[in-house]
């Protein structure tokens, strides 16, 4: 890491737990690799907390800005001072910079890192049909990402149906034009399956598909990063798909949050 000093520009992670946190070490990495004089840090925050922390921050004046994580990504929405539409569409927000003017803006990073994955690895999602497996956080986001990368179809499948039902509410809303549905079994094969949901992290979860939906051909992506091959994964690649893992939606998103907070060797964002 580079010798902190008077000039050194912070940034934070907000998060409750926060020991866990892997972005620090990421970001520093990226700090050097980048030439920008920087340290992130690991705050904790309870939730209760996280209005009076959030207003301290805002008065540090080498505060380059920070990233929020669980459980504060929809209660810091209403802390920032201007939201993207991406953010305010999600109703989520994942990274804040602070302008020059002291004001905190707020970005959702999750799904256009997903999206800017699947595209590094030479998965375009513009005009494809698309099941979108959960509508948690990170589905949420990934669904408003798919629909402004210009998918021509998306179906959303999640345990608990009202969930759902919400987000092709406000995803129709949004965009009129994109087809959306409930996914129902027997749908037609989709050209690509997202898996959005927590199933996976655990060795003895269930799929979040049934695997003989899955035909030839097929691309198959993850949002989980550990295990690197899901069990999903895995019954894809045995069935002739395409497979996408979890991590390249990190990966970007982490250039993504460098950019948007101005970590550049002169501090300006791109
Ligand atoms: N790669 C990355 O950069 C990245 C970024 C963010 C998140 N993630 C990953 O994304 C995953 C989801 O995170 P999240 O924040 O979206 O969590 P979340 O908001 O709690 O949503 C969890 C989702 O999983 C579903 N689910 C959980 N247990 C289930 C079960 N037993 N059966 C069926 N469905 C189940 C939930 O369905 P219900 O709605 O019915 O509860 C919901 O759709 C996590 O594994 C996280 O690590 C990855």
């Amino acid at each position: 890491m580079t010798e902190i000093s008077g000039h050194t520009r912070i940034y934070a992670i907000l998060a409750d737990p926060v020991h866990h946190v892997q972005t620090p070490q990421k970001l520093n990495a990226l700090m050097q690799r980048r030439g920008h004089d920087g340290v992130m840090v690991p705050v904790h925050v309870g939730v209760d907390d996280l209005t009076t922390v959030v207003a301290g921050l805002k008065r540090m004046k080498t505060l380059g800005g920070f990233v929020v994580t669980v459980p504060h990504k929809t209660a810091i929405v209403a802390l920032c001072d201007a939201v993207s539409r991406q953010a305010e569409l999600v109703g989520a927000v994942n990274c804040v910079r602070r302008g020059a003017d002291g004001r905190f803006v707020g970005e959702i990073l999750d799904g256009l890192g997903f999206v800017a994955g699947l595209r590094r690895e030479g998965f375009e999602p513009k005009g494809r049909r698309v099941l979108l497996l959960g509508a948690g956080g990170a589905a949420n986001a990934v669904a408003f990402a798919l629909a402004e990368a210009g998918v021509a179809g998306l179906s959303i499948a999640n345990r608990t149906r009202a969930k759902s039902e919400d987000l092709a509410r406000r995803l129709a809303s949004a965009f009129p034009a994109l087809p959306i549905d409930l996914d129902e079994p027997g749908a037609a094969a989709p050209d690509i399956v997202v898996n959005g949901t927590s199933l996976g992290l655990a060795g003895g979860d269930p799929l979040p598909l049934d695997a003989s939906r899955l035909v030839p051909g097929q691309i198959v992506a993850e949002v989980i990063m550990q295990p690197r091959v899901t069990a999903l994964l895995a019954a894809a690649q045995a069935r002739g798909c395409r497979i996408h893992y979890g991590l390249p939606m990190l990966e970007c998103q982490l250039e993504m949050m460098g950019d948007f907070m101005g970590m550049t060797p002169s501090g300006i964002t791109p």
